[in-house]
């Protein structure tokens, strides 16, 4: 077939077909694209609404569909000249040619899409999310440790100096309550960022970070933690493998203690084959699965992040407790 016929065929189809290049700038762009968009050759593809938007990393590419891994499809508000509300899907290829790189953006109506590609653009928002929502803690705790923190700690040694001064005792009584106070909140702040981004998380690891979470916990909450881990000491977890298992035993722990009133909690995790096997009991007062309106996120994020690892989680539970989270992940 000739080029020219190929040409027409592409200038016909339903859906829209964009061509750029490497700088975003349009080479091609057929009929029902340039009838969605008003954009023509020689333009530059502005970025959707989404990601003109979202938080990017310094070595991500700001387009959500021009990443190394990404989305099978996308829907989100074009910048066009068209005025049209609505949003579109859109999907990317990337084209090598003789000519150099190029990008093809297809862009079609919401209801061209198919069940499968649904389902994947769903975990893989999910999955987006849940980085966008680690990365923002990271940020928060930070911003608690070093600013907020700092500050603190230098009005309690400021207060202290003074403290040292003062004679009266009316005032001595009052600047004691004030020191009093101010330990509560630096206690509280160390606390919160910890739970936020566990420090040990970055340089030592899961074990060593969940060791001494759990090390806090049975000091904070002053009850009965039990923890075995038989993982083998060269276990090297993938990306943010280590968080997605440490923040399911976190919310598991959270869960028994608020929702349980749980005295004692054993957390077990242990390695077979390529599964890394995880169970949380506690002795709290259980609750009825079955009767859970699903309005809690916590278990719901449990099961993504179990899903996003390649492995499975359950609850076993009933009035009166205990309770028992089990699941496995693949490493
Ligand atoms: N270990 C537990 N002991 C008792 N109840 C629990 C436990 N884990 C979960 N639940 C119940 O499941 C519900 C949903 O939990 P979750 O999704 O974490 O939501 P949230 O903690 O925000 O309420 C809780 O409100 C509670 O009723
Ligand atoms: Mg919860």
């Amino acid at each position: 077939m000739k080029v020219e016929d190929f040409q027409k065929i592409v200038e016909e189809f339903i859906e829209g077909i964009v061509i750029m290049d490497e700088s975003r700038t349009i080479t091609y762009i057929n009929k029902k694209a340039h009838l969605i968009t008003g954009w023509q050759v020689g333009e530059s593809v502005p970025y959707c609404s989404y990601c003109q938007l979202r938080e990017v990393s310094e070595h991500e590419e700001r387009c959500i569909l021009a990443n190394d891994n990404p989305l099978p499809s996308f829907r989100s508000h074009i910048p066009n000249y068209v005025n049209t509300e609505t949003d579109f899907e859109m999907s990317m290829n990337k084209l090598e040619l003789a000519g150099g790189h190029y990008q093809v953006l297809t862009i079609r109506n919401p209801s061209q899409i198919t069940q499968d590609e649904k389902v994947k653009m769903q975990e893989l928002l999910i999955h987006e999310t849940m980085q966008a929502q680690e990365s923002e803690r990271k940020r928060i705790a930070r911003e608690l440790h070093d600013h907020i923190g700092q500050s603190v700690y230098s009005l309690y040694l400021g207060l202290d100096g003074i403290r040292r001064h003062v004679d009266n005792p009316e005032y001595t009584e009052r600047l004691d309550k004030m020191n009093m106070v101010m330990e509560g909140t630096l206690a509280c702040l160390k606390r919160l960022t910890k739970e936020l981004r566990p420090q040990l998380f970055d340089n030592l690891g899961f074990e060593t970070a969940l060791r001494s979470s759990v090390d806090d916990w049975q000091r904070l909450y002053n009850i009965d933690f039990s923890l075995n881990i038989h993982i083998p000491e060269d276990l090297k977890f993938k990306n943010e493998e280590g968080l997605h298992l440490y923040r399911i035993i976190q919310e598991a722990v959270n869960n028994a203690l608020r929702h349980g009133k749980a005295t004692s909690i054993m957390i077990e995790i242990y390695k077979v084959d390529n599964e890394l096997y995880f169970q949380i009991v506690d002795n709290g007062k259980g609750f009825d699965i079955d009767k859970l309106n699903g309005t809690g996120l916590g278990l719901r994020h449990m099961r993504e992040r179990v899903k996003m690892l390649h492995g499975d989680i359950k609850w076993i539970s009933e009035e009166g407790g205990p309770t028992r989270v089990e699941g496995y992940i693949t490493v």
